[in-house]
């Protein structure tokens, strides 16, 4: 396993969750690796500029908006150079974010060679593009991204990764934009509301978004974003929204996750973690226990 940072800010509104990588690693995130018995090293962090130093238009699409959207393709490249070299050395990549934009270059390494199925955890869609965002912000569209939508279809980003929309399922959906709700229901993905949450219960849920994710692929990336849990959990991140998954639901979440893929978990990232707004970090001290969850730990 090979740990990488990317402590990337330009794709939400709220500072502080560049400091996300640096908390989850002081929540103890390789102890508690070693203690599973997990081989890990720590690859460092990719390098982000900061937004007082960056022009929030350069790379701007031709419709619509994206802030940052230049500096966002260069961090991404350079994330999905390391993700896809740790691949190449038969390590499995564990991306820490900053800001849910990082999944472009997370995926765009993990599935460079390969094909993955996704199961994107979240309360947000994170399907919008530049015409359809609100905010303009790239953390709403990483997702949108890497199937290419929109204006997304024409960008290099990293590598086009080779994600099919039918091999991508979300779960835990409760906030989507009126836009980006049509975009959903129309596209090929497989969408798991909170509803469906409470109707079916989330081990059956998220089977079932392992199953889609992992039908006829080389494996599945697991993008675990912090607003998946209820905010009374993970108070820590930039966007919450009430009636997400509750501590043993992630837990549930995780653990199927390991047991359904088993070796064919090919990557994860856990992003949106924002000391600054955090309650004594415990969203990082969440996010640690969530990723030795979904890396085989057990309470038996
Ligand atoms: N839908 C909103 C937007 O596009 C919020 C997105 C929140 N995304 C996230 N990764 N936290 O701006
Ligand atoms: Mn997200
Ligand atoms: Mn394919
Ligand atoms: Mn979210």
């Amino acid at each position: 396993m090979r740990v990488f940072g990317a402590p990337m800010d330009l794709g939400a509104d709220r500072r502080g969750v560049d400091m996300g990588p640096s908390a989850i690693r002081y929540a103890g995130l390789t102890d508690e690796l070693d203690s599973l018995g997990i081989d890990c090293e720590d690859g460092g962090n990719v390098v982000v500029p900061s937004p007082e130093r960056t022009e929030p238009d350069a790379g701007r699409p031709p419709e619509g908006r994206a802030k940052y959207l230049g500096a966002t393709e260069r961090v991404c490249r350079d994330l999905a150079d390391e993700v896809a070299g740790a691949v190449a050395d038969g390590a499995v990549p564990l991306v820490l974010g900053g800001d849910h934009s990082i999944a472009i270059g997370t995926v765009g390494g993990a599935a460079r060679d390969r094909d993955l199925g996704i199961v994107w955890f979240d309360a947000h869609g994170d399907f919008n593009t530049p015409t359809t965002s609100p905010s303009g912000n790239v953390h709403g569209m990483s997702l949108a991204a890497i199937l290419g939508r929109g204006s997304f279809a024409d960008s290099e980003w990293a590598d086009s990764p080779t994600v099919d929309a039918e091999n991508v399922a979300m779960v835990g959906l409760r906030d989507l934009d009126d836009e980006e709700r049509e975009a959903v229901r129309d596209s090929e993905v497989t969408a798991f509301s909170m509803t469906d949450v409470d109707q079916r219960g989330l081990p059956e849920v998220t089977r079932d978004a392992v199953e889609v994710a992992a039908d006829g692929t080389d494996g599945v990336h697991v993008s675990l974003d912090m607003d998946f849990l209820d905010p009374t959990e993970a108070p820590g991140v930039g966007t919450p929204v009430r009636g997400g998954a509750s501590y043993r639901e992630g837990h549930t979440a995780m653990e199927l996750v390991s047991r359904a893929t088993g070796p064919a978990l090919a990557s994860l990232e856990i992003v949106e973690v924002n000391p600054i707004l955090d309650d004594h970090n415990r969203t990082a001290e969440l996010a640690v226990e969530l990723a030795a969850s979904a890396l085989g730990k057990r309470i038996l």
